[in-house]
């Protein structure tokens, strides 16, 4: 993790930015990095317009002075930025490692463009290697860990390990922005990721997972002196 090749990355994304636009502002420390220079360039007179993925972001963005839409008062969504834990060469992600996956794909799905910013650590050849995130209803969350379970052994995941999130403290369940939790699902090696999806999205108490398929169309990646910018 390299926050210089994050701040390369962030800086990147701003080929896609034009005056006017309503933006999907990511979540995570890259994002982070991105919201905070896209708040400099509001300051400087950048008329933008911005759609928070998460709490964590929306105070942020207010703090930096970028102005905010009401998701549920939004037209259009031009592009959203955000990181992601894993990105494959197909453009297929993992993320909700900050545990705001649900959020953060509502946004991306309702925009007409999503641009991953991540840096070098975040490339893989197999998605599977960061735990995928499962946010699911905390009501019944033991049945839902063992379907889970057998959905992903089902997908081809041979040793699928489901844990339950927890806060700092290690005792009290990570409760999503949405009033739900998390199973983090070690996965080792993720062989078929479609095969997953809906194996997954056949589960009542899943409310949404991590892998963000068919969605990125344009992933930036920061190096130490730039950053490489790969489109689909
Ligand atoms: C949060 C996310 C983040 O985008 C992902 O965890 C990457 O974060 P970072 O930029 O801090 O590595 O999906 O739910």
């Amino acid at each position: 993790m390299s926050d210089r090749q994050k701040t390369h990355a962030a800086a990147a994304a701003f080929d896609y930015v034009e005056e006017g636009m309503t933006l999907g502002l990511g979540s995570g420390s890259t994002a982070e990095i991105f919201v905070r220079m896209l708040g400099e360039r509001v300051r400087n007179g950048l008329n933008i317009k911005g759609v928070p993925t998460s709490d964590q972001t929306a105070d942020l963005a207010r703090d930096v002075g970028i102005p905010l839409l009401d998701v549920d008062h939004v037209d259009q969504i031009a592009v959203t930025i955000d990181g992601a834990d894993e990105v494959d060469g197909r453009f297929q992600l993992i993320k909700g490692g900050g545990g705001r996956h649900l959020r953060e794909k509502l946004i991306a799905r309702a925009s007409d463009l999503m641009v991953v910013i991540v840096d070098e650590s975040k490339l893989v050849s197999t998605l599977g290697q960061f735990p995928l995130p499962v946010e699911v209803d905390p009501f019944g969350f033991s049945i839902t860990a063992r379907q889970i379970y057998q959905a992903l052994s089902k997908a081809g995941v041979s040793k699928p390990d489901v844990q339950l999130r927890r806060k700092g403290d290690g005792l009290d369940p990570f409760i999503t922005d949405g009033g739900n939790y998390i199973l983090d699902c070690g996965c080792g090696e993720i062989p078929d990721a479609s095969a997953v999806d809906v194996g997954l999205k056949d589960l009542p108490g899943v409310v949404e997972h991590g892998l963000f398929l068919n969605m990125a169309r344009v992933v930036i990646v920061g190096e130490d002196h730039q950053a490489r910018v790969m489109e689909l």
